[in-house]
């Protein structure tokens, strides 16, 4: 065996999103494109002799390809020793406890998320460091500048390893292992919440749920917990097997993709608690019995509770919720007199104040909602979160929500995606709208008033450091926010999101369709920016 150095040539484009880089699988399979990329995380983080590297991803097509590269350039580059999940497999959150756990440098994770896979699919890679989280901005952006200037490679001349067997191999002096992906994450869940009285939810012969992992990574892990360790029925689990292609389907935990998991939770005798998750398990979408669970509603909801679970039952030190998340959290951190945090789209924002104990709870309205137990929003993580409050509350979800509106009034939301629409079209409607801000104040939209209009900055109050561009908000005088961004994920065109957000605390008007609660505030967001006009389409693609 020897190290080969491999010359090469940079590879434009290889710029991380808000959640690495992703590109269609097509662009990774060229040669040289993944190995570029692995590199310039190698360079960036360099020293990495002596330590420790996690390795994993979803199970997508091309993941195990990438993984017995990545071991052979991480060998070639002088870690000491890699823990690779079994098959390849570790989800988002599960790759964070073990990177904390194991005190790793940090860890490689391959995945896109909830975006389709398959040989025409996505594929995505990205850096967690030494707290299990996301590479921050400062990282990324130098990772990115590596990759502009890139000409070798280091690689390990070697065979592949066989990924499915758990043990320990030896590559050219680092150790290399393959770990059971879920052990040390299912252990972790223990830790935080009742198991036994969840247990005796799940059977006492008449509380019925389903989790659908969407043939995602998420499979192997919700079989452990809720069949094995919670006793749940066999079956509870549906669609549990990880598949390279998700098996045809989009592994986005929303009404939409999970219509599966709707149907049993609607209709004629429906179940009383449903969830699912997305491809690499760190979103999370709750149902109860013909009730749907907003994320924003979620996080502000937990943290009211926070202290009916073990894990934080001695209260929580503050929370973080992502700018166009509703405003819902805020309300509840007031009453507990915490602070409530307001960062940028996309986990990266949460680690500082994670790591500084600044916050316990935190959440954004795509599903994502986690905790300080990790550095990843964490999609099982948050099911057994509501799992267990149900179990010591003795009450349906959808009660446990109502009465928090009732408690606290309710901030209608909901989020509209136009997608794979023309890039230049969607950046010059942006464009147009940042140009317009300083007009904005006063003037009057679908009979609604701006009172104020920004473009969102957000300075980290930990470290400093300073992001600008964040989204478009505009505020009226109703108390309606509207919230325009467009996607940092996305591989085809640009995808426009517009986020809709308005409080209502008249207890007779609690009960309503978001669609139908919004709708002056959607007319309006469209006379001010020119939706229609901009993406050509008269209705959006995806509605959260
Ligand atoms: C999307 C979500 C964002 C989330 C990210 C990664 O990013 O909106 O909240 O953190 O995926 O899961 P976007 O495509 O909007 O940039
Ligand atoms: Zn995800």
């Amino acid at each position: 065996m020897a190290i080969k150095t491999i010359s090469t040539q940079v590879f434009e484009g290889q710029k991380p999103g808000t959640s690495g880089l992703r590109k269609k699988v097509k662009e990774f399979q060229r040669s040289g494109y993944l190995e570029n990329f692995v590199q310039a995380i190698f360079n960036t983080i360099a020293p990495c002799d002596g330590h420790t590297l996690v390795v994993g991803g979803d199970g997508r097509f091309f993941n195990r390809e990438a993984i017995q590269v990545i071991i052979r350039m991480a060998a070639a580059n002088g870690f000491s020793r890699l823990l690779v999940g079994q098959g390849g497999i570790l989800s988002t959150p599960a790759a964070s406890c073990i990177i904390r756990k194991h005190q790793a440098r940090g860890g490689i994770i391959l995945s896109a998320s909830h975006n389709p896979g398959g040989p025409d699919g996505d594929f995505g890679i990205k850096f967690n460091g030494d707290n299990g989280g996301p590479a921050p901005e400062s990282l990324t952006d130098s990772i990115y500048q590596q990759t502009l200037s890139i000409d070798h490679y280091l690689i390990e001349d070697a065979e592949d390893v066989n990924l499915d067997q758990l043990g320990a191999y030896s590559l050219a002096g680092t150790a290399i292992e393959i770990i059971d992906p879920v052990a040390d994450y299912a252990d972790l869940m223990a830790s935080l919440f009742d198991f036994e009285r969840m247990k005796a939810l799940l059977t006492n012969g008449k509380f019925r749920m389903c989790f659908d992992a969407m043939h995602a990574v998420t499979g192997p892990y919700a079989k452990e917990i809720f069949e094995r360790r919670l006793g749940a029925a066999e079956g509870t689990v549906i669609n549990g097997v990880p598949l390279e292609d998700f098996g045809g389907g989009h592994p986005d935990p929303n009404q939409v993709h999970a219509h599966e998991l709707v149907a049993l939770l609607n209709g004629d005798n429906p179940m009383d608690f449903g969830a699912a998750s997305d491809g690499d398990g760190d979103r999370n979408m709750v149902l109860g019995k013909g009730f749907y669970l907003n994320p924003c509603d979620s996080l502000a909801v937990m943290a009211a509770n926070a202290q009916y679970i073990p894990g934080y039952a001695e209260g929580i030190a503050g929370i973080a919720r992502s700018m166009p998340t509703s405003r819902a959290a805020d309300r509840v951190a007031k009453k507990l007199g915490i602070h409530c945090y307001e960062t940028p789209t996309g986990w990266k924002f949460f680690g500082n104040l994670l790591d500084a104990g600044k916050i316990t709870l935190c959440g954004e309205e795509s599903f994502g909602t986690g905790s300080d137990h990790v550095r990843e929003k964490d999609g099982m993580w948050a099911v057994l979160f509501w799992l267990n409050l149900i179990a010591v509350r003795n009450q349906p979800l959808g009660e446990i929500v109502k009465n928090h509106w009732t408690r606290y009034g309710r901030d209608y939301f909901t989020r509209h995606d136009y997608e794979a629409v023309n890039s230049e079209r969607a950046a010059d409607m942006i464009e147009r709208l940042r140009g317009q801000l300083p007009d904005l104040p006063g003037r009057e939209f679908a009979g609604l008033c701006i009172e104020s209009a920004d473009d969102f900055s957000y300075t980290d109050p930990i470290d400093g450091s300073e992001t600008c561009n964040q989204g478009v908000r505009i505020f009226f005088d109703n108390g309606g926010r509207v919230v325009f961004r467009l996607s940092g994920t996305g591989t085809e065109g640009a995808t426009l999101r517009v986020y809709f957000d308005q409080y209502q605390n008249d207890p007779t008007l609690l009960g309503q369709d978001p669609q139908k609660a919004l709708a002056t505030l959607m007319d309006a967001a469209d006379q001010v920016a020119g939706i229609i006009e901009y993406t050509g389409r008269e209705k959006p693609d995806v509605i959260t």
